[in-house]
């Protein structure tokens, strides 16, 4: 079947878009950021991803507006202070993960309420979740503005550049990080999720 996205996202026999369904497994940016006023915000994105390796760069996507009609607090904090700090969430923070999803007040701190301990940054002021096994610090580059919905649902990505970089040292063995410890959750489609844990070595041709 083919789809013209402009007219129909999901034709006979789909029940839903396709879409999120076909761009996996999506890694899942649990992004937490600080307003002004210094109040923590955690939120997962998973339209997000690494875009680029010298510098490191980053990438995550707060689309739609939040509950009280303004842009998400992910968007408003890191414009306002210009950084914020990529969570890796694995298997055993995937509950935690969720919990951050729901849209609170901007003063209401969604680490806290998850039940997660802060751990301080070294080179920016948001705090990472300190039970995730790696964390990016990272630097606002700028918000590129995407098409918004023929609804008028606006769209946005966030680009950012790595400053600082934590890991858990039990995660690597050999000098690698290795998949079997680390155990990413991933986003699939509808309400979906994958856990990485084992992977496969293909050699490049050159
Ligand atoms: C696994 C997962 C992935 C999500 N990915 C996105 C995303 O890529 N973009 C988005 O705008 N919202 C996404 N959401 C919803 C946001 O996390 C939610 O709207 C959150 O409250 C962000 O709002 P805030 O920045 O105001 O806290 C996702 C939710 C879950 C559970």
């Amino acid at each position: 079947m083919f789809i013209d996205p402009a007219i129909d996202m999901k034709p006979a026999p789909l029940r839903y878009s396709p879409f999120k369904a076909l761009v996996v497994p999506r890694p899942i940016g649990w992004i937490s950021t600080i307003s002004a006023a210094g109040d923590i915000n955690l939120a997962p994105f998973s339209f997000f991803n690494g875009v680029s390796d010298d510098p490191p760069c980053v990438m995550y996507c707060p689309n739609g507006t939040h509950r009280d009609g303004g842009p998400k607090d992910s968007l408003k904090n890191v414009q306002e202070t210009g950084e914020f700090v990529f969570n890796l969430c694995n298997w055993d923070l995937r509950e935690k993960m969720n919990r951050t999803a729901e849209h609170f007040p901007r003063d209401f701190d969604e680490m806290a309420a998850a039940g997660l301990d802060a751990a301080p940054c070294e080179m920016v002021a948001p705090p990472r979740v300190a039970a995730a096994p790696a964390a990016f610090e990272c630097r606002y580059i700028q918000t590129v503005d995407l098409p918004a919905s023929r609804a008028g649902r606006v769209a946005h990505m966030v680009i950012g550049e790595v400053i600082g970089i934590h890991i858990d040292e039990s995660v690597i063995v050999d000098g690698i990080v290795d998949i079997g410890l680390l155990r990413p959750v991933a986003r699939l489609g509808y309400t979906d999720y994958a856990v990485i844990d084992e992977g496969f070595t293909m050699a490049r041709p050159d």
